[in-house]
């Protein structure tokens, strides 16, 4: 599988570069389509100098673009046409859906040519956010040059890169040993380094790795051949690119996600969206997959007028021949071909973020142009890039790389990663701060998402409420340990007793005895007990109760994961905002004492974290106000909100 190096690529250490001569315009954008297009990633360390790399390879091709350019400006002359507008048009466009496509932002994409062939190389700028921006680059990515300052050899980051070039589906590796000026241009040097690399990559799946030994700086062998490294018989950088092969693309299937729903007037509708993979042919029967509707494509529209067949990577808006219910995100497919749906599987899963990745809270994902709620529901491992061995794990730290189950809040048109960059590749995103925080390639969907079924139950929670005489709720207390959560409720819930309603109150330390004693007070678990909680609640509530909860809940986004759980309309969210200072006075269960004393690590407000709500639909100071005057103030509250059927 692995051809060892160095790999033979005929004639390609020979190229040099002599700018072609075209007689019309007309040649020159032939030989321009015709061109084969190799989309590339570099990677490797900080210091590296990819950089310098990216820009002499953008500038010793730029000559020959320029030399091109000058023939094609003379020929415009001649011949009076817009040749070259028209294919740097072409050109800006395909960058745009590049970036549509690429499944997240920070990659800035080049383009340069050589008379060989056209490249895109995804450019990742930044230093700290380097994982993440190469994971990101690469989905899309023939093939990674991988540099290596010779000086340093393999180092960790080295093997992390080719470790995620390779999970993200690159089959073939430039290993590029830079700075040779620097070791004197010892071939035993570079020798060593490949055969570590060799080493490395042999656990990896991939298909081909081509050394080259290359000095960035000074030039030695990027597109000449260098009489410093006269002992290097393989190719130049340039001359590698130039003939590894371009995948062929072998993701059939038919994938079309709607990116937006194109109705001008009353009597057009049509879907609009980039084909992910695969080609559509006017009177194809398609399934739009989520809502399993068909419809015949009647036609397919581009910019430049109607098309009988697309081919991927084409932009395209699709009419059908009747009336279906489309909307942003739906995945369009052929009807006898249609792609799975799933609201769970396993996926690989890459940390991007300073905050860690933790199981049960909730993350927006986002898969093609699909979005839905998500959490890691099971960290089965971490994977060592080292060693490649698998680690147990609490929680996600930066650039961590996991294999985990996910769970989303609905089914998505999903396929894994081996079969569909498209469909299984995905990112996860904070919900606040809108930063990407983790990427991901589905492995395989969960069976149990196949076959676990909701099973309708006859009597519903509005059966159980009316029988009741009044609305179920949750009443969700949040607050600093001994602002009053608990005494406050448990008045709450004596004042509705009176009041004949059904109630239960769900209280932190109560709950931490039984369901959750498996708990403690690191954020990773704190989120597990609201998310318990959350779902406890929630079902008490289907029984038709009014559920009270008495939790610190110091975090923002489980508070907001716990409300749209229960529902909004359903949710009443109680800040007791007793001040840090009093509860520390009273400190009715010492441990204010004890966390100053350093003996509690973890004590909300002292040495973790409260995260104060904005939105809350009630506030209360047990410091300045009565227990009855608060519990009056709620049970109005609760009342005016239509709480009686
Ligand atoms: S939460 O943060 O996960 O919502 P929860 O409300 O269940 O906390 O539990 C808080 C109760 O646990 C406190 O009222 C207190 O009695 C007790 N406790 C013990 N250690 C801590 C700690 N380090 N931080 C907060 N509460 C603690």
């Amino acid at each position: 599988m692995l051809s060892h190096s160095p790999i033979t690529l005929t004639d390609a250490g020979s190229a040099t570069y002599s700018a072609p001569r075209f007689e019309t315009i007309q040649d020159w954008l032939d030989h321009q389509a015709r061109q084969q297009l190799l989309r590339f990633i570099t990677c490797g360390s900080v210091d590296d100098g990819k950089s310098t790399l990216i820009g002499r390879l953008l500038w010793e091709s730029q000559q020959v673009f320029d030399d091109q350019l000058a023939a094609l400006q003379a020929d415009s002359r001649q011949h009076g046409t817009q040749g070259r507008d028209i294919d740097f048009a072409l050109l800006v466009d395909g960058l745009a859906a590049e970036r549509e496509q690429g499944i997240t932002i920070d990659v800035a994409y080049r383009f340069f040519s050589t008379p060989r062939r056209k490249f895109i190389v995804a450019d990742t700028p930044g230093h700290e956010q380097y994982t993440r921006n190469m994971v990101t680059g690469a989905s899309t990515a023939d093939a990674a040059v991988l540099l290596v300052d010779a000086r340093q050899g393999v180092v960790t980051q080295t093997r992390r890169h080719a470790f995620l070039a390779s999970l993200v589906g690159i089959r073939h590796v430039v290993l590029a040993v830079n700075k040779m000026d620097l070791v004197g241009y010892d071939k035993k040097v570079f020798d060593t380094i490949v055969a570590d690399f060799t080493n490395v990559a042999k656990s990896l799946a991939l298909a081909s790795i081509t050394p080259v030994p290359v000095s960035a700086l000074k030039g030695d062998n990027i597109t000449e051949r260098s009489a410093r490294i006269a002992w290097h018989h393989g190719p130049t950088l340039m001359g590698c690119l130039e003939t590894l092969p371009v995948a062929k693309p072998s993701q059939n299937a038919t994938v079309f996600p709607v990116q937006w729903v194109n109705r001008p007037n009353a009597n057009f509708r049509g879907f609009s969206g980039t084909l992910a993979t695969g080609r559509l042919t006017v009177g194809d029967a398609l399934r739009v997959t989520a809502s399993g509707q068909t419809a015949t494509l009647a036609q397919i529209v581009t910019a430049e007028g109607q098309l009988e067949t697309a081919e991927a990577g084409a932009a395209l808006t699709l009419v059908l021949d009747k009336e279906v219910d489309v909307s942003r995100g739906d995945v369009i497919a052929l009807a006898d071909a249609p792609v799975e749906m799933t609201d769970q599987f396993e996926a690989t899963l890459v940390w991007l973020h300073d905050e860690p990745g933790l199981v049960g809270r909730t993350y927006e994902l986002k898969l093609a142009s699909q979005w839905a709620s998500a959490s890691i529901t099971r960290l089965k491992y971490r994977i060592d890039v080292n060693t490649q061995a698998h680690e147990s794990c609490g929680q996600l730290a930066l650039n961590d790389i996991s294999v985990a189950n996910l769970a989303l809040s609905k089914p998505l048109a999903c396929a894994p990663y081996d079969e569909s960059v498209c469909l299984g590749g995905f990112i996860l995103v904070d919900r606040f701060s809108h930063a990407t925080v983790g990427a991901g390639m589905i492995r395989h969907s969960l069976r149990r998402a196949r076959n676990v079924h909701r099973q309708a139950l006859s009597i519903t929670q509005v059966d159980r409420e009316r029988l009741n005489g009044h609305r179920a709720k949750v009443i969700w207390f949040t607050g600093l340990s001994g602002s009053g959560k608990s005494t406050i409720a448990n008045a709450l819930e004596k004042e509705f007793h009176t009041q004949g309603k059904r109630t239960y109150v769900l209280d932190g330390d109560n709950v931490r005895q039984g369901l959750n004693k498996d708990l403690g007070f690191t954020e990773a678990d704190r989120v597990e007990n609201i998310r318990r909680v959350a779902e406890v609640a929630k079902l008490m509530m289907d029984a038709g109760l009014i559920v009270i909860t008495a939790f610190i809940s110091p975090f923002k986004r489980d508070r907001e994961m716990s409300r749209e759980l229960i529902g909004d309309a359903h949710f009443l969210e109680v800040y007791v905002s007793t001040p840090l200072e009093v509860c520390e006075q009273r400190d009715v269960k010492g441990l204010y004492k004890q966390a100053r004393a350093g003996k509690i690590p973890n004590l909300t407000g002292v040495n973790s974290p409260y995260e104060v709500p904005d939105a809350a639909e009630f506030e209360a100071n047990a410091g300045s106000e009565s227990v009855e005057e608060i519990v009056r103030r709620l049970a109005a509250l609760v009342a005016s909100e239509k709480a009686v059927l």
